[in-house]
């Protein structure tokens, strides 16, 4: 019995002193992702060692070139503070910042054993949560015309995708998916944060708001009013009658300047034409054709 156990154990005992001629590292993730100003762990474990003390290193290769980040048991400047060794060789980095998205390898030295080196990759990705949007909403819109919100930020990543509130309530993809948004004309683009209506209707008044959005957190921007008003037809009419009064004193004014030679000593100057006797070029409008054009124009309205 005793001597069937001794036996095992030795089996076993060389299966051990093979395995362990060589060092072999290994790591629970390869690929990294990581929240600015949290916690990391780079983990890289040791499989299989015999000697002592290896030497151990880790190493940040930031576009293809390598620096040290821990080397002859001191962690580097730049992530002095912020980052210890932990058993066996994994690398915790308590606070890490954008600036730490790179690839990290680790390396292991071991002078007694018959493979005496083991390395492993690590991409590390930082993810920065979003910073508050800046957002653009026309104050007021009448009704039956464009309208464009906008709302942009450029510090999250992976890029942030926007969301728009109306009154607190979120403005769906689809406005037929919600009866409240049901006849509203708008396009929602959550790449971009652009909510485009075509068209705006009473209905679509009220207080506007966009939350950006990425997998490391929100941020919002503070909520606007967007007022749609209906244009009145004594609106209208008052309108057109000051844009015609306006082009009707432009037109007159030019009219009595020209015959009254305002123009005629400057071209004098410039060449010997004689303008003042050439036929009148300018078709103004004598007071018949004036009553004219004002029924005309009364009349277009
Ligand atoms: C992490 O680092 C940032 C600046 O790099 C600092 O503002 C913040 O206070 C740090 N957080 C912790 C928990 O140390
Ligand atoms: C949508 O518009 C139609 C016709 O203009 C109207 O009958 C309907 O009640 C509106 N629906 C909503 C939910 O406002």
């Amino acid at each position: 019995m005793a001597m069937r156990r001794s036996v095992g154990a030795a089996i076993l005992f060389s299966v051990h002193l093979i395995s362990t001629f060589a060092v072999i590292l290994r790591t629970t993730s390869s690929s990294l992702w990581a929240n600015e100003y949290e916690s990391t762990e780079l983990s890289c474990l040791i499989e299989s060692i015999s000697t002592n003390n290896p030497r151990i290193e880790w190493k940040k290769i930031t576009n293809g070139k390598p620096s040290y980040v821990y080397f002859e048991k001191h962690i580097s400047r730049d992530l002095e503070n912020r980052a210890y060794l932990k058993e066996p060789a994994t690398l915790v980095i308590t606070n890490v910042t954008r600036s730490d998205t790179a690839q990290y390898r680790c390396e292991v030295t071991a002078h007694l054993d018959q493979r005496t080196f083991d390395e492993v990759l690590i991409d590390l990705v930082v993810r920065v949560r979003p910073v508050g949007p800046r957002c653009g909403v026309p104050r007021a819109v009448p009704v039956g015309r464009p309208a464009d919100l906008r709302c942009s930020e450029g510090e999250g990543f992976p890029k942030s995708r926007y969301h728009w509130f109306r009154n607190r309530e979120e403005i769906p993809l689809d406005p037929r998916s919600n009866p409240r948004f049901f006849n509203s004309s708008y396009t929602l683009n959550r790449e971009t944060g652009k909510l485009s209506f075509r068209v705006v209707w009473k209905e679509d008044s009220g207080e506007y708001h966009c939350v950006a959005k990425n997998e490391a957190g929100h941020a919002e921007c503070a909520a606007q009013t967007m007022e749609v008003y209906e244009v009145s037809l004594v609106g209208k009419v008052l309108g057109a009658l000051l844009l015609v009064g306006a082009l009707l004193v432009v037109t007159l004014g030019f009219c009595y300047a020209y015959k009254g030679g305002y123009f005629v000593q400057r071209s004098e100057a410039r060449d010997n034409y004689k303008a003042s006797e050439s036929k009148d070029p300018v078709d103004c409008i004598t007071p018949e054709d004036e009553a004219g054009f004002r029924h005309k124009s009364s009349f277009i309205i």
